[in-house]
């Protein structure tokens, strides 16, 4: 059998107690969606190539041994593991909720409390996955209450915002920029708590190649980077209008009035 042959057999696999068979390669996460099932995701994105770094689509899931017991492996990013004959998936479990209420909590330890003021507010992925796991910014003093970023915001162009204090450093803006765009315009800058996204030597937006296509804007999940009406600042419903396409990424700017 060739390794060709063998992508297009199809697992079965159970998820959240319902039976499902998909080709060899899925990822867990896409066959719990076709099942229509619902789990959180920040980094994932199924036109881009998937980093597993957020955690917040972790399951439960556990695989038969050659000794014909179940082993249970430790909450695995499904955007990236795929699937395996007789895998069992659980998504919603205690553990797992629990798991994905700690990862928001530990973003938000290091997130600006201006949700009020946020231009994002209401269609952020931040704050409406906050409000379904009940995960809030730490209090004072507690474990996980420490350092936050301070970094200048970026308001150096007309078009686009940029406020690096609210990144979840989920990648998305960087990989639409290089592999559907082909602009490589932002990338990943410094290491460990002061990792951040910005355009090459960190000059502003307005001083590098960027074309403000808008398909970075389109897919950050927080208020890192936001469009500007011409007062300034504007919620996703004040700048955009709807229009016809066929590209969610079509990179012509058609998101701006
Ligand atoms: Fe799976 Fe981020 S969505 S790790």
């Amino acid at each position: 059998q060739t390794k060709d042959q063998a992508n297009l057999e199809n697992v079965a696999l159970t998820i959240d107690g319902q039976s499902i068979s998909v080709p060899a390669g899925t990822t867990v996460l896409a066959a719990a969606r076709q099942l229509g099932i619902d789990i959180p995701t920040l980094c994932h994105d199924p036109e881009l190539t998937n980093p597993g770094s957020c955690r917040l689509c972790v399951v439960e899931i556990e695989v038969p041994t050659a000794g014909g017991m179940m082993k249970m492996r430790n909450l695995p990013p499904s955007c990236v593991t795929a699937v395996s004959p007789g895998m069992v998936v659980r998504t919603r479990t205690e553990t797992v909720v629990q798991a994905r209420r700690t990862v928001l909590e530990l973003l938000l330890a290091n997130h600006p409390k201006d949700c009020l003021r946020c231009e994002r507010a209401g269609s952020c992925r931040l704050q409406a996955y906050a409000y379904e796991y009940g995960a809030d910014f730490p209090v004072a003093g507690s474990a996980l209450d420490g350092e936050r970023r301070r970094d200048p915001v970026d308001d150096s162009n007309p078009f686009i915002r940029r406020d690096m204090n609210k990144c979840v450093l989920c990648g998305k803006c960087v990989r639409v920029c290089a592999e559907i765009q082909g602009r490589h315009v932002l990338d990943y800058a410094h290491r460990g708590f002061a990792t951040t996204v910005a355009p090459a030597f960190e000059k502003p937006l307005g001083d590098s190649d960027c074309v403000f296509c808008g398909s970075c804007v389109a897919l950050c999940p927080t208020g890192a980077l936001t469009e500007k009406t011409k007062a300034g600042k504007g919620r996703p419903w004040d700048v955009r209008r709807k229009v016809r396409t066929t590209c969610p990424y079509c990179g012509t700017g058609c998101n701006f009035d």
